[in-house]
């Protein structure tokens, strides 16, 4: 089968296509036809072993993927696809099923082919939409539900989510509507209809207005693009209120060892903990038409590069889409 791989840790030229074997399911997976896929962060992170997060967290992602050399030389943690194969202990998809999920760190996707255990982050597709859709549902979404989740959102607790055009910024914003949540939400000017469209209550122009400034403040405030840092952002939050980070060492460590100076307390879950439920809650609000995941670009497996040079400015609006075959 064709599939995107790459050998060493490096820039996006390191990740070529090739002709490799389709993998085989055991006994409790799935086989998957691959339709289509993205390119995210993770992947981005991953190939390039974290390089940009510093030492530390270098060292410890290539603890997780192989410390000289990826473990894994298949990318792509997203998918929607056929199932194309059962091992003899699935119960859930037969040949045929139209299919989406996350593979998450196992990764496997910028490929023809992938398996994953039926008990993983996989379901059946929502009724309505296409794979292309489907397959950027999960990246954002489960990201965004593991940290919305920290913070006990209900109708009047109020957020600031900031980097609210992203993956995670988009998928983020939808999920507070859903749980009732009053929104601010902050951007640059070209994505402010699309952020007021999926469900913010107000919408912040980062480049006219430092929020910072204004004087509000929130229960929560939301970091989905990692560039925003607590100690900016402290005197925006309300007593007791909640920061959530998406990335950075200094948050993990805030995290792990709070300050004793006031109540305001910055939440990191670490392993994040991202179930078939979730997938599953996702599908469901897809099919209310509650939640779509914005996608920006779609480029063929072969351009995977070039995707991945966009993804990399840091640019992207909503999620990059791979199509395969
Ligand atoms: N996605 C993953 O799988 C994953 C995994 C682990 C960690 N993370 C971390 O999660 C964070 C978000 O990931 P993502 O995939 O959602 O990001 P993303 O989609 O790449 O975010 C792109 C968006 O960020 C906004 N942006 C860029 N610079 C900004 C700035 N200085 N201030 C505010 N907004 C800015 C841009 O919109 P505007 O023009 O509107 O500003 C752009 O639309 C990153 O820190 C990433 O490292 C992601």
């Amino acid at each position: 089968m064709r599939a995107v791989v790459y050998d060493r840790y490096g820039p996006p030229d390191v990740l070529r296509l090739a002709d490799v074997e389709r993998p085989v399911p055991k006994e409790d997976e799935v086989l998957v036809q691959v339709h289509a896929t993205t390119v995210n962060r993770l992947d981005v992170h991953t190939r390039e072993a974290n390089r940009r997060g510093g030492l530390g967290v270098s060292l410890l992602s290539r603890l997780v993927s192989g410390v000289r050399r990826p473990r894994q030389r298949i990318l792509g943690s997203e998918f929607a696809g056929e199932v194309a194969a059962v091992g003899a202990g699935v119960s859930e998809f037969a040949v045929g099923d139209r299919a989406f999920g996350n593979s998450g760190l196992r990764f496997g996707a910028h490929a023809e082919f992938m398996c994953i255990r039926e008990g993983a982050r996989i379901a059946h597709m929502p009724a309505g939409i296409g794979f292309e859709e489907a397959a950027p549902v999960s990246d954002g979404g489960l990201n965004a539900l593991t940290c919305l989740r920290q913070a006990d959102l209900r109708d009047g607790r109020t957020i600031l989510i900031y980097g609210a055009s992203g993956a995670i910024g988009t998928a983020g914003v939808q999920l507070a509507r859903h749980f009732g949540a009053d929104i601010t939400a902050v951007c640059s000017t070209k994505n402010l209809e699309l952020v007021k469209s999926l469900g913010a209550d107000r919408v912040i122009d980062y480049t006219r207005e430092d929020f910072t400034r204004n004087g509000q403040t929130y229960d929560v405030i939301f970091d989905a693009v990692g560039k925003l840092p607590f100690t900016r952002c402290r005197a925006s939050m309300k007593a007791a209120g909640i920061f959530l980070p998406t990335d950075g060492f200094g948050n993990l460590m805030r995290a792990l060892w709070p300050s004793r100076r006031g109540d305001k307390k910055v939440v990191f879950q670490i392993p994040p903990r991202q179930t078939k439920q979730d997938i599953l809650f996702l599908k469901d609000l897809v099919e209310a038409r509650k939640f779509r995941a914005v996608i920006d670009r779609t480029y063929p497996l072969e351009d995977v590069v070039e995707a991945t040079r966009y993804v990399e400015t840091e640019q992207k609006t909503g999620n990059v889409v791979l199509t395969i075959g």
